[in-house]
């Protein structure tokens, strides 16, 4: 049965670093929501992406020596990658905007436009003070402790000509939005929201930038790059086709029922973001939930701190189905959770290993023990029975009543409850002693069909986190794809009475504590370098054919043009300065190398680089690791005088 659309949307990640387990965090839990809509029978849009603009992203691409568009393109699509990554964890995005995609550009810079033609976007002279990292102007009274209040860093203070949005216009409208129905979640932010930004005075917003390039330019201002945070929120409406032809889906979609977001962006999404759309007179959202973060030791995680957990190693460890619910099993929704590898694999022993995992193996194992894999029809009640069937009729209930709240870990705790209510069925019933009476098989047939029955049950809950190992597991309980939907987890007696199992994997196997921690260890410890084999032998004679000589460094200048090149001059010995070219600016600095005590080999053909003579080669350690090199020019002691020969 169709139940209308339901369209969700993950912010759109900055492609600076690799992703880290906080954002696999959020993503997994808007995945698990939209398969759960899904499953209802919603039709379903959920959105993804990057947000590839800004001065942050400008200034890493230049640090890598790349364009900022080769630089993201590396993040978001290449090998281990942001795509990469979401395929991996078995994430069922509809669409994957990125903000640099043409659409979008063009799309954005309409928007602008329609807004400044409105009067809502106006120019005048920014000043104030800036952090980078954040891509986010501060006044002085929300700075804290003179720095960043989001993430704690230094601010400058910067001063700019710049288009302005009339956010001050909206303060009364935006305010009523927030304090009407459910527009923020938790409702513990929506105080926060109007006590820390909205009573102090909203006041307009600074929406252009003319420090930087990488952003989508104003069109009708050479020089004004939109402000980031602009372009990356219309993601959410150009994604579907507004303004521009890439797709026509917005009519359909819009608004969305709910942006699922963390925490420190819930600013941008219950303030900035109704009054732009207000502006633009566009419907709103139904929704922004404000989640939290993931924390180690209290501390956000982040690359500077070296605290970075890796959801490639942990899926590669565990398995995806097994990160996916512990993520969701363990953190409240709403809050900030501590994440630590001895709580991942305690969650996974506990509930996967032990409840789940040990109900689907113990059960299946019966039906095959005792009846050679197919139950027989014939059936014997008892009234023991009754309890364990009305929690598996309440359950789903309750279950639905949390996951339409957005409270994954209350979802998946009912289930739980269902699962461990069934494993002490097993013990209550004792089926082994069952099978000990012929005269008992009826009753032993009800007890098995009971079990398989919660399973199932059970299994259609938990298939939106942990999809995959559900699709394995139905397998293994004889259900088929009709006794799986969402409409038949409140039919308790769905499966056939003659239902045949087969035993297969284990699902879930259990972990040992120390070891589980050891590999882990190892796997973060850096990985020795592998070096190459040593090459076959030369005579000495050929070997002494190589002209290896000290050179003084006399001179060193960057190659114009070239992110590689450095040009040496160097003192040979000879009496004639010596130009050499080498590519390891990557590496080093001109002014590192001027004066040192090099070598070069001086007998080598000429070579042309860059239109310029090179008449050597210096002498480099070298080491390729995981597609990154690493460089070290050798330097000798400085009292060893130019020209002596290496022999
Ligand atoms: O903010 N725990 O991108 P982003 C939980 N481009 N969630 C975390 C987390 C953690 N440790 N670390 C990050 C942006 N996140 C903007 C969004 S939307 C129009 C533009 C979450 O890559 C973070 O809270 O910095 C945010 O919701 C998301 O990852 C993207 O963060
Ligand atoms: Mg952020």
């Amino acid at each position: 049965m169709e139940k209308g659309k339901f369209y969700i949307t993950t912010p759109i990640y900055y492609p600076s670093d690799k992703l880290h387990i906080g954002h696999t965090y959020c993503t997994v839990a808007t995945d698990a929501i939209a398969r759960y809509k899904r499953m209802c029978g919603y039709d379903v849009m959920f959105l993804t992406g990057t947000d590839e603009h800004g001065q942050k992203i400008e200034e890493k691409a230049e640090a890598a020596g790349l364009s900022p568009k080769e630089f993201v393109d590396k993040i978001v699509e290449g090998p281990g990658g942001i795509t990469d990554l979401w395929k991996l964890m078995n994430i069922s995005n509809d669409r994957f905007i990125r903000t640099t995609d043409d659409y979008h550009v063009k799309a954005v810079q309409r928007i602008f436009k329609k807004m400044y033609d409105k009067g809502d976007i106006y120019k005048g002279a920014y000043k104030g003070m800036y952090c980078t990292p954040c891509e986010s102007f501060w006044t002085e009274s929300q700075l804290k402790d003179g720095k960043c209040p989001d993430c704690g860093r230094e601010v400058h203070y910067a001063e700019e000509e710049a288009y302005f949005f009339r956010l001050s216009k909206y303060a009364k409208p935006v305010q009523e939005l927030l304090e009407s129905g459910t527009f923020l979640e938790p409702a513990s932010r929506v105080n926060e929201m109007i006590n820390n930004f909205i009573k102090p005075g909203l006041e307009d917003l600074c929406v252009s930038r003319t420090s930087f390039s990488w952003g989508i330019p104003v069109d009708f201002d050479p020089g004004h790059v939109v402000y980031v945070w602009v372009d990356a929120l219309f993601n959410y409406c150009t994604a579907l086709g507004f303004m521009n032809d890439k797709y026509d889906d917005y009519d359909k979609y819009w608004p969305a029922d709910v942006h699922i977001v963390g925490k420190e962006i819930v600013r941008f999404h219950s303030i900035i973001w109704p009054a732009m759309l207000m502006s633009m007179e566009m419907p709103l959202p139904k929704k922004v939930y404000g989640h939290g973060w993931l924390v180690i030791d209290g501390g956000k995680m982040s690359k500077s701190k070296g605290n970075v957990v890796d959801p490639y190693k942990l899926a590669d460890m565990f398995g995806v189905d097994a990160l996916r619910f512990f993520l969701l099993r363990t953190f409240p929704f709403g809050s900030d959770g501590n994440f630590s590898n001895e709580l991942l694999i305690s969650t996974i022993n506990t509930d996967l290993a032990n409840d789940l995992g040990n109900l689907v193996s113990r059960t299946t194992a019966m039906v095959e023990k005792y009846f050679g894999g197919t139950l027989p029809e014939d059936r014997e009640a008892a009234e023991l029975d009754s309890e364990l069937i009305e929690l598996a009729k309440v359950s789903r209930e309750k279950y639905e009543q949390q996951m339409d709240k957005l409270q994954l870990h209350l979802a998946l705790e009912e289930v739980f409850k269902l699962i461990q209510r069934a494993n002490k069925y097993i013990d209550e019933t004792a089926p082994w002693q069952l099978a000990k009476d012929e005269s008992k098989k009826a009753r032993l047939a009800s007890v098995l069909y009971n079990l398989l029955e919660c399973l199932r049950i059970s299994l259609i809950m938990l298939r939106p986190f942990i999809p995959e190992s559900c699709g394995k597991a139905f397998a293994q309980i004889g259900a088929d794809e009709k006794s799986v939907s969402w409409d038949s987890s409140c039919v308790f007696g769905t499966l056939p009475a003659n239902v045949s199992v087969r035993k297969g994997e284990t699902l879930f196997p259990r972990l040992d504590m120390e070891k589980a921690l050891a590999d882990l260890e190892k796997l973060n410890a850096p990985a020795k370098p592998q070096f190459d084999p040593i090459e076959p032998d030369v005579s000495i004679e050929d070997f002494s054919k190589c002209d290896m000589r000290v050179c003084k460094v006399l001179s060193c200048e960057a190659v114009k043009k070239s992110k590689k090149l450095l040009k040496f001059m160097l003192d040979d010995g000879t009496g004639t300065p010596r130009q050499i070219l080498s590519g390891i600016h990557e590496f080093y600095e001109p002014e590192q190398l001027v004066g040192k005590t090099v070598v070069a080999i001086l007998n080598l053909p000429n070579r042309k680089m860059m239109g310029q003579d090179s008449c050597g080669m210096l002498i480099s350690a070298v080491h390729e690791h995981d597609g990154k090199e690493e460089l070290h020019l050798l330097m000798l002691d400085d009292n060893i005088p130019a020209g002596f020969r290496l022999c």
